[in-house]
């Protein structure tokens, strides 16, 4: 787990691009906010860690497409907009995501 390796910019790297596009998703803290981080198509999408739902570790989920689907009862989330398809009032917090070079960063 990456845990708060934070750039002079104030972002904070929470994970390596080639580890994520070889389809594993990593996990990462930032203070006490966990993030999760997907490849997505050519996209890497960083979330909240944790299921609106009910807390389940979304790092743990499988993603098909743009969808992700949480391992705990299966609840989907579109990874483009956080929309979760089981109840329109909950929404996956996503976090902007800048690369340099195998680092990914986000400042929350
Ligand atoms: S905790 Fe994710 S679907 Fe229930």
């Amino acid at each position: 787990m990456n845990d708060e390796a934070q750039s002079p910019t104030g972002e904070h790297v929470v994970g390596s691009v080639a580890a994520v596009r070889a389809g594993k998703a990593t996990k990462a803290k930032i203070g006490a906010r966990k993030i999760a981080v997907f490849a997505c198509g050519d996209d890497i999408v960083a979330t909240n860690g944790q299921c609106p739902h009910a807390g389940g570790p979304l790092h743990d989920g499988e993603v098909e497409g743009t969808i992700l689907t949480c391992p705990w009862h299966g609840w989907t989330y579109d990874l483009r907009t956080g929309a979760c398809e089981e109840d329109p009032d909950l929404t996956l917090e996503i976090y902007p995501v800048r690369i340099d070079g195998d680092d990914i960063l986000v400042k929350i």
